[in-house]
């Protein structure tokens, strides 16, 4: 089945957040935010800005009835600036006026005085300054000195993965509606319902059963409405103040300048291999360029940190990871959540040491691949890994020498034009790694005419988790999917949700929501039972929206049975829960089962290279990844071909430029995603056959970021194209603007 939403977005029917008619007495709000990286505010001036046609009031942090703090993970992001700013974009005043237009305006009448303070943009500064968020972490396995002393051949070097803007298509917003006795009811574009609840109420010093906070759908997240709740919490605090409906948007070029990216990173790495090109020996040190506050950057790195083995056999490794704390906007989720980082490095080390060695960097990419048996860094021993099924899937499609060979051999034959290719695997732990988050809940109700609605934490960003979990309810109860439908993500409905993150949606939801139906589905075959007068339910199924009996079609339909269920006082509602089983990992030792399962896939990207203008195409994908059982075929290649190009975009074209005051210089007109023409006009993907997964719901796996990955074969097929044309530089780091690879040509 296809995402129920898809006829909807086609027809422009979708209901977001400006679809939702505002009320008469709306108040539409601005923010004032610091102008300057870092300082002191001497004094703020927003006499003129209260005077100003049309406002309603201005707040600062004076205002704030409860708790002056959005920090995510640590209380180190104040809602409004108090004594000193971070960043450039922080957040210092807030105006609410009669329009949007009249709010924008008072805002920049708002003056302050502000000292400014040396700020630190540079991560490796940053860490050597001790200015870090939380702790640095560490991971050893055997010893890679003994290890580089015994191998032949060593790479090393230093390289850096650059930012990524969400780009989501729906801007940061909210809309805030009071309520009687000091309730709220809060619709906003977020992928944290449930934190974002807890906020509001924080801030507003008042508990959290007088805020309601409902979600219908976002227009994208990515990541980027994970954290960070100042676009949700300030309205609301201006409602809850004001006794007014109050509304906030960003527009696109302050959500790009003032919002959190993925993360930059730079690494310094070394890897040392035998004669045969077995990785003996890996080391490397990560630098998160994180911003002013920790938001969920030490989230993001940790799960870096425990995928910088990507997907090879290492049996010496030493892994350093530190968040440095920088002067620019707090960086953020963003699809892959750290692992495209934590991956490159390795990526590029293999890159590097086969250059050294002179062979192809598959055959040392299928050498060390993970096998069943090996164990990763944090010690846990692989059972059942796909790793090498997907490799040998694909190559059995395409014959990776063959198109080795290709390539080779053409790039002899010409000089203007050189081609390149990468192999990438995959291999993706699935699971928050903060073992506290895997958790979920769903509450199923059948209605007396037989229609179903499903509510659960989960958020829908265009990923199709509630037609997952639609689908997940209609088999689980016997019934045809048009009969269920999933409302909205409602905090008095599902109180405490996780985020919608990290790929688990899906799983964590949809398997709440299979207990749940499981559980009603029970109730209804012994009802049904007793109502035909058969001594055992055992004997009672229902499917095709009815009950069978002993396999025959009986004349209770699904309708009848609910109706005569509801008339004998059965209860047709359940409420049902979900925690992953098994998950922890030692924080000192860094040794555990973070994971409950990992997503695999290989691909091979192929560029062509202009080498006298320094463009490039991405001329073809082929790949095979690992979806288990999907739930639907449609959207997983959808999620799949998505994340493939969100990840192309990040290797390739997608840079932000940041002025030497820590300003973002990128504006909606300065920055390209990829668009249909970038795709490579072959792009052919094959979802692993008879994958199982008993450690999700349906035998399915998470597919939502994992795919992001194999983006990062279009840095390294430039990579190798570059290199045939010349091997006397240093590769520039990602992303390969055509500006780079223009400069690597002539320089
Ligand atoms: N797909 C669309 N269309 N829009 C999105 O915002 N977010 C991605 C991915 N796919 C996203 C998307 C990210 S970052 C995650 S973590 C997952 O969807 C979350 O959804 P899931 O857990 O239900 O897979
Ligand atoms: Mo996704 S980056 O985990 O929201």
């Amino acid at each position: 089945m296809k995402n129920s939403d898809t006829s909807l977005h086609v027809r422009g029917a979708s209901l977001f957040i400006d679809d939702i008619v505002t009320p008469a007495d709306c108040l539409h709000a601005a923010l004032f935010t610091s102008p300057v990286a870092r300082g002191k505010i001497k004094s703020l001036d927003t006499r003129a800005a209260a005077r100003a046609d049309g406002v309603a009031a201005v707040f600062t942090h004076s205002d704030v009835p409860g708790l002056n703090q959005v920090g995510h993970v640590f209380k180190d992001q104040p809602l409004f600036a108090v004594d000193s700013v971070e960043y450039i974009g922080q957040p210092i005043a807030l105006v609410v006026a009669a329009t949007r237009r009249a709010a924008a305006r008072a805002a920049k009448l708002i003056t302050a005085d502000i000292e400014p303070l040396e700020a630190v943009f540079d991560p490796r500064t940053a860490a050597a300054r001790g200015m870090i968020h939380g702790q640095k972490r560490v991971i050893t396995v055997g010893d890679t000195a003994a290890a580089f002393a015994k191998s032949k051949f060593v790479a090393q070097g230093k390289l850096a993965t650059g930012p990524q803007e969400h780009f989501y298509f729906e801007t940061q917003r909210c809309l805030a509606l009071p309520g009687e006795h000091d309730t709220l009811k809060v619709c906003a574009s977020t992928q944290s319902p449930g934190t974002f609840h807890h906020h509001i109420a924080e801030v507003l010093g008042i508990p959290q059963n007088k805020v309601e906070f409902e979600i219908r759908r976002l227009g994208g997240g990515f990541g980027g409405k994970e954290s960070t709740a100042v676009w949700v919490v300030a309205p609301a605090l201006a409602a809850f103040l004001l006794k007014r409906p109050v509304k906030l948007a960003l527009g696109r070029n302050e959500d790009i300048a003032t919002t959190g990216k993925r993360h930059a990173y730079e690494y310094d790495y070394k890897i040392g291999l035998d004669a045969d090109g077995n990785i003996l020996a890996y080391e490397v040190d990560l630098y998160q360029h994180a911003g002013a506050c920790a938001d969920i950057s030490l989230a993001v790195l940790g799960r870096s940190f425990l995928h910088v083995s990507g997907s090879y056999r290492i049996p010496n490794l030493r892994a350093t990871a530190v968040s440095c704390r920088t002067n620019i906007p707090p960086n953020n989720a963003f699809r892959g959540f750290g692992v495209p980082q934590g991956n490159f490095a390795i990526e590029a080390a293999i890159a590097h040491a086969a250059e050294t060695m002179g062979v192809d960097a598959a055959i040392v990419k299928r050498k060390n691949l993970l096998q069943d048996g090996d164990t990763l860094p944090y010690g846990l021993q692989l059972k059942t890994t796909n790793a090498v099924r997907c490799w040998e899937t694909l190559d059995k499609q395409i014959d990776i020498n063959r198109r080795h060979a290709a390539v080779t051999e053409y790039n002899r034959a010409h000089d203007d034009t050189k081609r390149g290719l990468a192999v990438i695997p995959v291999c993706f732990g699935i699971s928050f790694a903060q073992t506290a988050l895997n958790q979920a809940s769903s509450l199923v109700n059948i209605y007396v005419d037989g229609s179903v609605s499903v509510s659960t934490g989960a958020v829908e960003m265009g990923q199709g988790v509630n037609t997952k979990i639609q689908l997940i309810a209609a088999q689980t109860l016997g019934v045809d999917a048009d009969r269920v439908r999933v409302d909205t993500t409602n905090t008095s409905r599902i109180p405490n949700a996780s985020p919608t993150s990290a790929s688990t949606g899906a799983d964590l939801n949809g398997m709440a929501t299979q207990y749940a139906c499981q559980t009603l589905y029970a109730r209804l075959r012994e009802f049904a039972a007793k109502h035909l007068g058969h001594p055992t339910p055992d004997d009672i199924v229902i499917k095709e929206n009815a009950v069978f009996l002993k396999d025959k079609r009986t004349d209770l339909g699904w309708d009848k049975l609910v109706a005569a269920a509801q008339w004998a006082r059965i209860d047709l509602s359940h409420h049902a829960f979900y925690a992953t089983p098994d998950l922890h990992l030692d924080p000192q030792t860094e040794r555990g089962r973070p994971f409950a399962y990992y997503a695999y896939g290989t691909s091979l990207t192929e560029v062509l290279l202009d080498c006298r203008r320094g463009t490039y195409a991405i001329e073809s994908i082929d790949l095979v990844h690992d979806v288990g059982r999907p739930l639907s075929e449609a959207i997983d290649r959808g999620q799949v071909e998505g994340a493939v190009i969100q990840g192309m975009g990040w290797a390739t074209i997608e840079q932000i430029r940041y002025a030497p005051d820590g300003k973002v210089l990128t504006a909606v007109n300065s920055y390209k995603i990829p668009d249909i023409k970038f795709c490579p006009p072959k792009f052919n993907v094959t979802l692993l056959p008879n994958s199982d997964n008993p450690f999700a719901v349906c035998n399915s796996k998470a597919v939502g970021e994992p795919p992001f990955i194999h983006g990062l074969g279009a840095y390294f097929a430039l990579r190798h194209a570059l290199r045939s044309v010349r091997q006397d530089k240093e590769i520039p780091s990602l992303p390969l603007t055509p500006e780079k690879v223009f400069m690597y040509l002539y320089e």
